[in-house]
């Protein structure tokens, strides 16, 4: 399973990077926002300090949500960089805009997917990634893990090579459960990944095996 983070924060994605354990970013226009990035300039130059950073897809989301203009946006954000994924939300000229981008060589992650239904169509549109939202699903109560676990089966079932992107990521369990059903890759925030690190095991043990070196040592 893929590493993604979930952020357009620099000093974050450099972290991850150097832990070794990055495969790639996803952002969206909220995160974007979040960083101060403003601007048709600063977006591209933002987009690229990160595709320069990540050995791996950069996932950029469009602000368009029409066919024509989803398309235009979709092939320039695609040139920023050789390693961008263009977002598409899952919406009707999105549909479309991915069937388009797609057969012309462009990588596609459908992003505010929430159903087993959205998730088939973005497959069948030549999507490579469908984002299903966990955390928002929980939100509202529902089951976010449900929707990875049937979205894997139908997939599996019908041979869609389209990866599942388990997205809106909240914990450290959420990435362990994502894995246990068949996400291809989880987008999360930096502290659910670092959260993986920790068992008081781990400290309580460390401290014993140190404490015993220092010991005979005397
Ligand atoms: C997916 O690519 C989205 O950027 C993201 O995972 C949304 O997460 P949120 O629900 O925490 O905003």
């Amino acid at each position: 399973m893929k590493f993604f983070l979930d952020t357009a924060n620099i000093d974050q994605i450099k972290e991850a990077r150097d832990l070794g354990v990055l495969d790639g970013v996803t952002t969206n226009p909220s995160l974007m926002a979040k960083e101060g990035i403003t601007g048709k300039d600063n977006i591209r130059k933002h987009y690229e300090e990160i595709c320069k950073i990540v050995d791996g897809d950069v996932s950029a989301e469009v602000i368009a949500t029409e066919y024509e203009e989803m398309v235009e946006e979709g092939e320039y954000l695609a040139e920023i960089a050789d390693n961008i994924v263009v977002k598409i939300p899952m919406i009707k000229d999105g549909v479309k805009a991915i069937r388009h981008l797609s057969d012309n060589g462009i990588k596609i992650n459908c992003t505010l997917v929430f159903s087993a239904g959205q998730a088939i169509l973005c497959a069948k549109a030549g999507a490579s990634y469908v984002s299903p939202f966990i955390g928002r699903i929980d939100d509202i109560n529902w089951n976010g893990m449900q929707l990875i676990h049937d979205i894997a089966e139908i997939y599996a079932v019908q041979g869609f090579e389209t990866e599942i992107l388990a997205a809106s990521i909240r914990s450290s369990l959420h990435i362990v459960e994502s894995a246990r059903n068949g996400a291809d890759v989880v987008t999360c925030p930096l502290d659910a990944i670092l959260g993986m690190l920790k068992h008081p095991l781990t400290d309580i043990g460390l401290e014993k095996f140190l404490a015993d070196h220092k010991n005979a040592q005397k």
